[in-house]
């Protein structure tokens, strides 16, 4: 057999791509120089600066976006028994924060086109008779803003605490409101894959409300109102340490340009796949900070093959959907999960992050286009 030409394999994700160019040693050298290590003056900085970024008055810094989760829900007042609807499609984060408390996630569907929170399922749960809920995690999955004008006023006449979970959205914004400016508290991550991501782990809760803002300051370290006081019950460790700050802090003037590099990565891979029998993200345009360019075709296992034989990376966000989850039986549904069941049986997410060369685009453009050029195998 002709041995294959060797080319380099396309990663879906390159940190030395993202963050090499920034100049980070020095940023870690300066920050080193304080010999502060937690808390302190560069997390109070970064929070002043990402909280004014996203136009939300105060940014709590936490250990990582799971725990922004579950600081929000308690912070927001969620207890042990309480039902909070969530989409069932993003990765059982919200579900994590939820079973950390003890709250009961409700999974309602998602939108067939953004595949986020659907505004027509939630209105449809929210009539539903029997328990009311308390709150609600909208998810801005992939880095697609949720439909956030038309759930919010749903959300409102129910009494529901709106929790957004940006965590994929980084900068997304509509109508000049961003991601994290449309709820009651926001939850980022800065996982290094994110759009802003840290050097390890990292989170922030965002709220226009400073008893919220107060009640989250104590909940990141131990409940404390003063050293040694718990005041405030529910609290852990979960606090943002200066280094981390310090780079979040260094990137955060980055962040729209690495997101318009993602951007027109993901407009690429649309106009290029738009004749091909698969569907793509909806929206290239500010709405969308394509934080993953996530496809959907029956075809899903024979086209991650034939891209891994190109030496092209590809991942499932996600396989499993929460309600789905073998930890978690039982879980409550609000109705039928057709479209989220349907998202976990046909996504793949390709490649896509900042400084992914124009070269490998192609590869994987003409990969795609390759394989379903080739006829179907025949049933
Ligand atoms: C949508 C979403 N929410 C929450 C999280 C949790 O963030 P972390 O990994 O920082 O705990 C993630 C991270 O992968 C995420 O993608």
């Amino acid at each position: 057999m002709p041995s294959l030409p060797s080319v380099s394999p396309i990663a879906l994700f390159s940190a030395a791509a993202v963050n090499g160019p920034l100049g980070l040693g020095a940023v870690l050298q300066q920050a080193l120089d304080t010999h502060w290590y937690v808390l302190g003056p560069q997390v109070q900085g970064f929070e002043e600066a990402f909280a004014a970024y996203v136009g939300v008055p105060h940014a709590v810094g936490v250990a990582n976006g799971t725990d922004a989760l579950e600081l929000a829900l308690r912070a927001a007042g969620v207890q042990r028994g309480d039902r909070v609807l969530t989409v069932a499609n993003a990765g059982f984060y919200s579900s994590t924060a939820l079973h950390a408390i003890g709250a009961v996630p409700v999974y309602v569907d998602v939108d067939e086109a953004s595949l986020t929170l659907s505004p027509a399922a939630l209105a449809q749960a929210l009539a539903a008779p029997g328990p009311k809920p308390v709150a609600v995690v909208v998810t801005h999955l992939y880095g697609q803003l949720a439909d956030m004008p038309a759930l919010l006023p749903l959300c409102r006449a129910a009494g529901l605490v709106v929790i957004e979970d940006c965590a994929q959205a980084h900068g997304a914004e509509q109508a000049g409101r961003q991601a994290g400016a449309w709820g009651d508290l926001a939850c980022f991550s800065f996982y290094p894959t994110k759009n802003l991501g840290a050097l390890g782990d990292g989170g922030a809760v965002l709220t226009a409300s400073p008893d919220r803002a107060e009640r989250l300051r104590a909940l990141r370290q131990y409940g404390w109102s003063h050293k040694y006081t718990v005041a405030v019950p529910g609290g852990g460790n979960s606090r943002l340490d200066a280094l981390q700050a310090a780079v979040l802090h260094a990137k955060l003037p980055h962040l729209a340009a690495h997101n318009a590099a993602r951007r027109a990565t993901a407009a690429r891979y649309n106009a290029a796949f738009a004749g091909l029998p698969l569907r793509c993200p909806p929206s290239v345009g500010a709405d969308f900070v394509a934080h993953l360019y996530v496809l959907r075709t029956a075809r899903r296992e024979a086209l991650r093959g034939f891209l891994q034989a190109r030496g092209i990376a590809t991942e499932v966000h996600y396989p499993l959907a929460d309600h789905q989850q073998p930890a978690y039986p039982g879980a409550c549904l609000a109705g039928g999960l057709p479209v989220t069941e349907a998202a976990c049986a046909t996504a793949l997410t390709l490649p896509c992050y900042p400084g992914l060369p124009a070269a490998d685009v192609e590869r994987v453009v003409v990969a795609v286009q390759d394989f379903f050029a080739q006829e179907p195998p025949a049933c």
